[in-house]
């Protein structure tokens, strides 16, 4: 089951840049046999794969809630996969139903929301994944602290180190030296492997499996479209046809990409794709060191929802935009609209068809109408969700990252914009020390 990117190549002439795109192509190559992609090297057998599977069990057997702490690239992707394979309601299931423990997400350092879920949570039935690669991340090391001290006040210390795994860089991380030091239980995240490209790492494979997501079959899906991929020929590549519209679009002045899935269980695609196509391709200096500004600001929209929010500016509005829908061919559970208040018209039309024939028939029709006002437009076709269509989409988007990075000549992989911003946070906790620590 393939997932096809679908473009009218009508409405952008690739032809002109095919030698942009064999120079994209085979420095991607090079960069992956020098060693620097590793996100490309995660479909192969992981050294750490038995490891996370049987942790899965032992968690499964064990805890009624699994919590993952991280932020960015350290969270955003499980996110994506539980919400993606495991439906928005997985935390209300019946135990009997659930694949594994209710499943939650410490990101934000926002005092309500952390001191809101650990009132919900009993420190015996909880265990935590705390995932920082760099170990030093200021919101996530300080709501580890937080569980840490939550859970120490109720459980003796060997209990309280079985409770906290942590994911982290192998070698220069502080986490790494707490966990050595506490003797938590431990995952890395190989060195060649960015945050935001970590999903199909233990970053995102722990908290997967653990909720009864297929890790193999992630995996094989991202396999499987990194063999389509090792095609040069973009109508045989989509990663590369995908990076090369998204280029032509970015030269032509359209700063915008949309990411648009119809399925509700996509909607955190579109959150991580966000990350991983603004803090990728947002860079100051090419290659070269020459001042360029470049990259396309990601807008995460939801179909049907935005077309009642969004999509009156994406027809009408500034010409800035590329659009990409996520349309799903065959939804796994469909509901019927009975044939209720026929009498009416304008419902008739309605009675009797499937929920998923109308997100179809809108898809459609949002996509050809904005066509129609001259935007551009693709769609990427899942024909049902499920872990392998999962897999080959974030390797795609992931190639497609990699491939874009080449085609505008900077470093993809770097993120030197937030480094300020780290810094200054840094120096106000000092300078508000005193005035804000409740202990002083
Ligand atoms: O993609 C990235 O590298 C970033 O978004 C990081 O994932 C994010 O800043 C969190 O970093 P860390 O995993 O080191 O805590």
């Amino acid at each position: 089951m393939d997932i096809k990117l679908e473009y009218d190549r009508s409405k952008a002439d690739l032809t002109g840049m095919i030698h942009d795109l064999e120079h994209a192509f085979s420095r991607v190559l090079r960069k992956r046999n020098q060693g620097y992609l590793g996100f490309m090297e995660l479909i192969k057998h992981q050294e750490d794969i038995g490891r996370v599977k049987e942790k899965a069990e032992w968690i499964r057997d064990r805890f009624e809630n699994f919590v993952l702490i991280g932020i960015g690239g350290s969270n955003l992707g499980s996110l994506a996969l539980q919400e993606a394979l495991n439906g928005k309601y997985y935390n209300e299931k019946p135990k009997s139903v659930r694949k594994g423990p209710r499943f939650y997400m410490l990101d934000n350092p926002d005092p309500e929301s952390v001191g809101d879920l650990l009132d919900m949570l009993e420190p015996e039935h909880t265990v935590f994944n705390v995932i920082s690669k760099s170990g030093g991340t200021a919101e996530t090391m300080s709501n580890f602290m937080i569980v840490y001290d939550w859970l120490s006040k109720s459980l003796p210390q060997k209990a309280v180190a079985e409770r906290i795994i942590a994911t982290t860089d192998r070698e220069n991380s502080i986490l790494l030296d707490i966990s050595r030091e506490k003797g938590f239980d431990t995952f890395f995240i190989p060195n060649n492997v960015g945050g935001r490209f970590s999903v199909l790492s233990p970053v995102g494979l722990l908290s997967a499996a653990t909720c009864g997501i297929d890790i193999d079959g992630l995996l094989r899906g991202a396999s499987a479209m990194s063999e389509r991929c090792s095609n040069f020929y973009p109508e045989d590549n989509p990663a590369l046809m995908d990076a090369a519209v998204h280029y032509a679009m970015m030269k032509a002045g359209r700063n915008i990409s949309v990411m648009m899935p119809y399925a509700d269980r996509l909607k955190y695609m579109s959150d991580w794709y966000a990350q991983l196509w603004a803090e990728s391709l947002g860079k100051k200096k090419d290659n070269d060191e020459k001042t360029v500004n470049t990259g396309q600001t990601p807008v995460k929209a939801l179909g049907t929802i935005d077309q009642h929010s969004q999509v009156q500016l994406y027809a009408e509005g500034p010409d800035d935009k590329v659009i990409t829908f996520i349309r799903v061919e065959r939804f796994r559970r469909e509901m019927a609209i009975p044939s209720q208040f026929s009498n009416f018209d304008s419902l008739s039309v309605l009675a009797g068809r499937g929920l998923s024939e109308l997100m179809n028939a809108e898809q459609s029709a949002t996509s050809d109408a904005l066509s129609e006002f001259g935007r551009p437009v693709l769609t990427v076709v899942f024909p049902e969700i499920n872990e392998e269509t999962v897999g080959q989409f974030i390797y795609m988007q992931e190639l497609k990252t990699a491939y874009c990075g080449e085609l505008l000549n900077i470093n993809a992989f770097n993120q030197p914009g937030v480094e300020l911003g780290k810094v200054l946070t840094r120096k106000y906790m000092m300078e508000t020390e005193d005035k804000g620590n409740p202990d002083k």
